[in-house]
């Protein structure tokens, strides 16, 4: 080799070195660890609403390979440490999966036969041990008030900055019935980053065991494809499916991402907002499935969520498809609230165009865009002048209190003060009556971030972790 080449090559290496070494990192798992990988002991392990959580409820776990039966054990939760000598066996079924950790089994096992209102314990097996035991709560049969927690998108340094929020959401407002996360959980869209999805079970902790989530999908729980002629598509991450067996009672083709939960006299319903907005017909399979439910729907409440926001709140976005396909179903059958994500931003209000929100005080549908992680957008000035709460710059949890006449909806930020509240309350004669509680002299947060790393962005949240 000449000297010459040798020269290039090193002037090459010296160029591409600083490149690689300031490529962002979005955990804290450094580079070559594999802190995440799946071993004999069960790990994230987590409990997913099912469609009647008054008598059935879903667990999700993992190990390593070694383990090739999912087996959990559960019983009615009393005070003496025998809890094995009361408690059933249940099987379920084993997903396996190979990410940069290396190859590790998913296991979902579904406990059927429960009693309303009754605390069980349970554990799952792992290979020659057990998980602690866990307890959880079945839903009352009907409607009965309770509390629960919505998340914006965790997305980005995920241990490092979302851990604090679903913490101090916890610490502060103990035992809600449900978590809902409205998508972009974890970052991966290009490609398997499972130590990310490690970091989003280690925020959460013992409280995904214990609380059942409802888990909507944002964009970046898509993985980005390529073909050969370079046409562009998105799948579902196969990791989504085998770490969340949802309900399954979705329209076809999309019954891993698209669901309802009927809980305690609220329907809940998961769209996926990321397949409707690729592809049209599935905008509209959506929109025919949801109209039968609403159509049906015996609940007194009906909470909606979807990844990308029926209207933008931050700059240079728009997703005027929702509007024309389901907006019009949430005003014709009474969606009370959408609780959404996407835009990294927190916005609330009447933010829908043609008056279907705060009309003399009278709502239809409420829509609230929040987020939870570090990624943070700016406002955009259409919807600082149209929306009755904005917020840039601040990390937030919901705690959303459903009673018999009314919603009750609290913005905290990770700090514990509160950002935004109102009610929506039920006349009697079935019509919506916004009350607004927003706090009075808390202003409205701005981006203080002296080195944005872009004109739209205050920060990428993947700045934060070296
Ligand atoms: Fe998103």
């Amino acid at each position: 080799m000449s000297s010459a080449r040798l020269l290039v090559m090193l002037l090459v290496a010296l160029c591409l070195g600083p490149a690689v070494a300031h490529e962002p990192r979005n955990t804290l798992v450094t580079p070559g660890e594999h802190r995440y990988r799946a071993s004999a002991d069960p790990d994230r392990v987590i409990l997913v609403a099912d469609q009647h959580p008054w008598r059935s409820q879903t667990v999700n776990w993992r190990t390593n390979h070694a383990v090739t039966e999912a087996v959990a054990q559960i019983t009615e939760a009393h005070d003496t440490p025998g809890l094995h000598l009361t408690a059933r066996t249940v099987t379920g079924t084993v997903r396996p999966r190979t990410t940069e950790n290396g190859l590790a089994h998913h296991h979902s096992v579904t406990f059927d036969d429960l009693r309303p209102d009754t605390l069980y314990a349970y554990r799952v097996r792992g290979q020659g041990t057990w998980s602690e035991w866990f307890q959880f709560r079945t839903a009352k049969r009907g409607f009965a008030p309770f509390t629960f927690f919505y998340f914006g998108d965790a997305q980005n340094s995920v241990r490092s900055h979302f851990s604090r929020v679903i913490r101090e959401a916890f610490m502060e407002h103990t035992r809600p019935a449900l978590m809902l996360h409205a998508g972009d959980l974890v970052n991966l869209r290009a490609g398997i980053h499972d130590d990310e999805w490690g970091e989003w079970f280690a925020a959460g902790g013992f409280l995904h065991a214990m609380v059942p989530s409802i888990p909507v999908t944002g964009n970046h729980e898509f993985v980005n494809e390529e073909d050969e002629a370079g046409h562009r598509t998105r799948v579902l991450s196969h990791l989504w499916e085998a770490q969340f067996t949802v309900p399954g009672n979705g329209p076809p083709g999309l019954r891993d991402t698209v669901y309802f939960v009927e809980y305690q006299g609220v329907l809940f319903v998961a769209l996926d907002s990321t397949r409707a907005l690729e592809d049209e017909s599935l905008a509209v399979l959506q929109a025919q499935w949801l109209e039968q439910l609403l159509r049906e729907n015996t609940h007194r409440w009906v909470i909606v969520s979807h990844h990308h926001p029926m209207q933008s709140v931050s700059l240079g976005r728009d997703n005027p498809m929702l509007r024309e396909h389901w907006q019009p179903l949430y005003q014709r059958y009474g969606v009370d609230l959408v609780l959404q994500g996407h835009d990294h931003t927190y916005g609330r209000g009447a933010n829908v165009p043609e008056g279907s929100t705060l009309v003399d005080n009278e709502v239809g549908t409420v829509y609230v865009v929040s987020v939870a992680g570090p990624k943070m957008y700016l406002v955009s000035a259409e919807a600082r002048q149209d929306m009755t709460r904005v917020g840039e710059e601040v990390q937030l949890y919901q705690v959303i209190g459903v009673e018999e006449d009314r919603l009750r909806f609290e913005s905290r930020t990770v700090s514990g003060q509160l950002y935004d509240a109102f009610d929506i309350r039920r006349l009697p004669d079935g019509r919506n009556t916004l009350i607004d509680k927003m706090p009075a002299g808390l202003l409205e947060r701005l981006c203080t971030n002296p080195a944005q790393p872009r004109p739209t962005r205050c920060w990428e949240g993947t700045e934060l972790v070296d």
